[in-house]
């Protein structure tokens, strides 16, 4: 996509870390905006964050839900008229190995990283096909949405679908003939507040793991210890925008371990490696 300016764009999970700074590069780039989140004093800060002049609606917006995310595209399309960049990005994380998970923990994290991004697709993907327009519908996954890493299966599951729902979805769009676009953005580990993600659990999916401590430690110093900033990630996003690149890696390293995957899986071996994560830490 060639033109942001005056261009419309919704970014979910706006209030905190990559959506806030998706936020701050589409206005930059003269976008109105639609912010959603269920963090209203996050929203309330991403929205303040923005440059004068720019058009911007926000929206308490659960993604989990297909209701809000309805209410949501009918904010954007009533609005605007048309929505062309979708940044479905809202996520959160639990830890632990994959036995320990709780029912509670793959609820919640399907519900908020798989389904919010099924209901974005849902209800924006037919109103953006019928408004005729060029468009992009980016869904943040991860880098753990294309390896395996100890200590987060059921994230690295929501994440794995991501991707696989996300190379659907151009491929129907193509097979439809439509001007829409996919990109599935894919960072490892970023300094933002995503280890604090229990901060918006829902008390009825309350976390009760004992096992995810260690491996919180081992994320929060991965996190420290990353030299690429969530405003870094938002701005080769946006290049990956304009130059149509599907598959958004913002870490360089991340290639080498997918392609050590890819080499396993048709090898029909799964090697023996040192966990991915961080590579040089103990393990927990
Ligand atoms: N930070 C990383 O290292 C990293 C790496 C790879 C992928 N990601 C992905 O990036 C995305 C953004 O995460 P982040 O790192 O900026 O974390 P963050 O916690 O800073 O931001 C996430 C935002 O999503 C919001 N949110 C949580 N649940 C929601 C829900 N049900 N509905 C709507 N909004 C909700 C939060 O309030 C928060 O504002 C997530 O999808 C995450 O999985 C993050």
């Amino acid at each position: 996509m060639k033109q942001f300016d005056r261009r419309i764009a919704v970014v979910t999970g706006a209030g905190s870390g990559i959506g806030r700074e998706l936020a701050i590069a589409c206005a930059e780039r003269g976008m109105k905006l639609v912010l959603a989140d269920v963090d209203p004093e996050g929203l309330s800060t991403t929205n303040s964050l923005m440059p004068s002049g720019i058009d911007v609606r926000t929206q308490h917006c659960d993604v989990s839900s297909f209701e809000d995310v309805r209410s949501l595209a009918d904010l954007a399309f009533e609005e605007f008229g048309h929505v062309h960049l979708l940044f479905n990005n809202a996520g959160v994380a639990t830890l632990g190995p994959v036995w320990s998970a709780t029912p509670e923990d793959w609820k919640w994290v399907l519900s908020v990283n798989l389904l919010g991004v099924v209901h974005g697709i849902q209800c924006f993907v037919p109103r953006m096909i019928a408004g005729g327009d060029e468009g992009h519908i980016v869904n943040t996954s991860s880098a753990a949405g294309l390896t395996a890493v100890a200590g987060s299966g059921v994230y690295c599951a929501s994440k794995h679908a991501v991707v696989a729902l996300s190379e659907c979805l151009l491929k129907d769009l193509e097979l439809f003939g439509s001007k829409l676009k996919v990109n599935v953005l894919c960072p490892s580990l970023v300094k933002t507040a995503i280890a604090d993600s229990d901060r918006h659990r829902p008390p009825h999916l309350a976390p009760t793991n004992p096992e995810s401590a260690p491996f919180d430690r081992r994320v929060r110093a991965g996190m420290d210890a990353s030299n690429v900033s969530a405003a870094d990630v938002a701005r080769i996003t946006m290049q990956a925008i304009w130059d149509d690149d599907f598959y958004i890696l913002p870490h360089p390293a991340v290639r080498l371990r997918v392609e050590e995957r890819l080499r396993d899986i048709i090898s029909d071996h799964q090697r023996h490696k040192p966990d991915n994560l961080v590579t040089t830490m103990d393990r927990p």
